[in-house]
């Protein structure tokens, strides 16, 4: 059995990893249009940080598991071929701001059909639209070579961060198509370390709208707690109690009730948005509405603590130096895609703050990017005021120490672990009186924090 995946990203590079790692006997290549991220997975210094995955990668590769840009040679020697390319929201045309782009997706079917013979399974990996495989397979039918396709709909519900856990562990992995033959032959390989009752097989279409609802109901449970944080913080309720006390009825259950700065991520905002588009498309506009509103919630509350910082330290943080601690969009990943850190600090700098960003995994050419990214004009083109600022008001630093040092204000931005375990007296005496701390992850000992001097104000509790 031979298996090829399209796309060596967060999602391609770890599942195949681990496909490889359980089935020695299954030749994985993984390719990908990048060549520096493919030159990446082939180093010591892997393109996704990812707990665990080192170990994973370091035992398949070299024996079943290969990287490589050869996509018409992957393809062609495949049984079993998985896309797994972005599907990002579309920035142009119609449904621009919320449909889903499926170019990449489409330019692999073409492709695929353009190099196969003889008989294929194609895997929609990437999260699509309701109805893509239909698309999909027509492009398939139309290839020159009489070859035959069956399609199967497989999205992935790995969280970044516990990517190798949830892909050794998952919860069920979900598998819709047509042809019980090719269900069956994908059931095969998962079945080797996934118990069979946690396999769960559909129609074609429930699968793909399948994954867009667990993300909408995922992101809507963080919306949710977001909401009451806003209306805690106005009647000294306490977000974290409230979360506790609901989240042990077993009907609600206690997972995704962290209140925080708002959800960040390439696919809750991505994913709701092209759900939005889909009930649109279909006429159920109450429907788009219910779920556009996860999204507003999710912009009010990023605003929303900017907009603190800014009223607590006297209504201005003009030429105030502010330690932003964390950029990643949570912790133990390096992705930064629509982290909460990118919009608070863009609405710091529109104050003029100046402020000194510490990240454990992100590089500071990255967050560069990002800030540069988000104060783009809708023409592309970055302002040369805006570049200024950037150039002017931002400094990446090696550690939060350093960030700290004669800051007015700290802002944790995402829940690593190392922000609990420093020395908060030497943090407290290096910095500008008063010295505020925003937690925007509720991560901190706060009672400690106040023992010593600071002034904190964190999610969904007043004061
Ligand atoms: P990514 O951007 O990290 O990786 C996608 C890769 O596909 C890129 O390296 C890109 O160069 C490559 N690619 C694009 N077009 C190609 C082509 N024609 N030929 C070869 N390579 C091509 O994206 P990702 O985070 O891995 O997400 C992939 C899909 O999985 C998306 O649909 C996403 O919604 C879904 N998903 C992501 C996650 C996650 O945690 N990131 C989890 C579940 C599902
Ligand atoms: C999410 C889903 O959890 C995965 O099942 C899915 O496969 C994936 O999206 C995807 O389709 O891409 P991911 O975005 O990697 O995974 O990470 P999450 O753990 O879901 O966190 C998303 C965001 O919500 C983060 O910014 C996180 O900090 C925030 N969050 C999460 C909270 O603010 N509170 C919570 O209680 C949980």
């Amino acid at each position: 059995m031979k298996i090829c995946c399209i796309g060596a990203g967060y999602v391609g590079g770890p599942t195949m990893a681990m496909i490889a790692k359980q089935c020695p006997d299954i030749d994985v290549h993984v390719v990908d249009i990048n060549a520096q991220r493919i030159a990446a997975w082939n180093s010591e210094e892997l393109p996704v940080y990812e707990p665990g995955l080192d170990e994973v990668v370091r035992e398949a590769r070299g024996r079943n598991l290969r990287f490589s840009t050869d996509v018409d040679g992957a393809i062609a020697a495949a049984d079993m071929i998985f896309i797994s390319v972005n599907t990002p929201t579309k920035t142009f045309g119609m449904g621009a701001g919320r449909a889903a782009n499926l170019e990449y997706v489409e330019k692999c079917a073409r492709q695929i059909a353009r190099v196969s013979t003889g008989h294929k399974i194609v895997v929609e990996k990437s999260t699509l639209p309701v109805r893509t495989a239909e698309a999909v397979k027509r492009i398939l039918s139309s290839n020159e070579h009489q070859a035959t396709f069956d399609v199967l709909s497989n999205p992935e519900f790995l969280a970044e961060g516990t990517a190798i856990r949830d892909l050794l562990h998952p919860d069920r992995v979900l598998i819709g198509g047509e042809s019980s033959a090719a269900i069956e032959a994908l059931v095969d390989i998962y079945a080797r370390w996934v118990p069979r009752e946690r396999i769960l097989t559909t129609n074609l279409w429930s699968s793909e709208l399948s994954k867009l609802t667990a993300n909408a109901f995922l992101a809507q449970r963080v919306s949710s707690i977001n909401s009451i944080s806003a209306l805690c913080e106005a009647t000294e309720a306490d977000v974290d109690e409230v979360a506790r006390a609901i989240g042990t009825d077993s009907r609600i259950g206690p997972k995704f009730l962290k209140a925080s700065v708002g959800f960040g991520g390439s696919c809750f905002q991505k994913d709701i948005l092209n759900l939005v588009y889909l009930c649109e498309y279909f006429g159920l506009h109450e429907v788009a509405e219910y779920w556009e509103q996860v999204i507003k919630m999710n912009d009010y509350q990023k605003r929303r603590f900017a907009r603190r910082i800014v009223t607590t330290m006297f209504n201005t943080v003009s030429d105030k130096k502010i330690a932003i601690w964390g950029w990643a969009f949570k912790k133990d990943t390096n992705d930064t895609r629509e982290s909460a850190a990118i919009y608070v600090c863009r609405d710091l700098l529109e104050e003029r703050a100046r402020l000194h960003i510490y990240d454990p995994r992100v590089s500071k050419d990255q967050i560069i990017r990002d800030l540069q990214q988000v104060m783009l004009t809708q023409d592309g083109e970055l302002p040369p005021k805006k570049a200024e600022l950037i150039d002017n008001n931002v400094v990446v630093e090696p550690d939060c120490y350093a960030a700290a040092e004669q800051a007015h204000a700290i802002a944790v931005l995402t829940e690593w672990d190392v922000f609990k375990q420093l020395d908060f007296r030497r943090v407290y005496h290096s910095m500008q009186q008063p010295s505020f701390v925003f937690d925007g992850r509720n991560i901190l000992d706060h009672a400690a924090l106040r023992e010593i001097g600071f002034e904190v104000y964190a999610i969904g509790k007043g004061g």
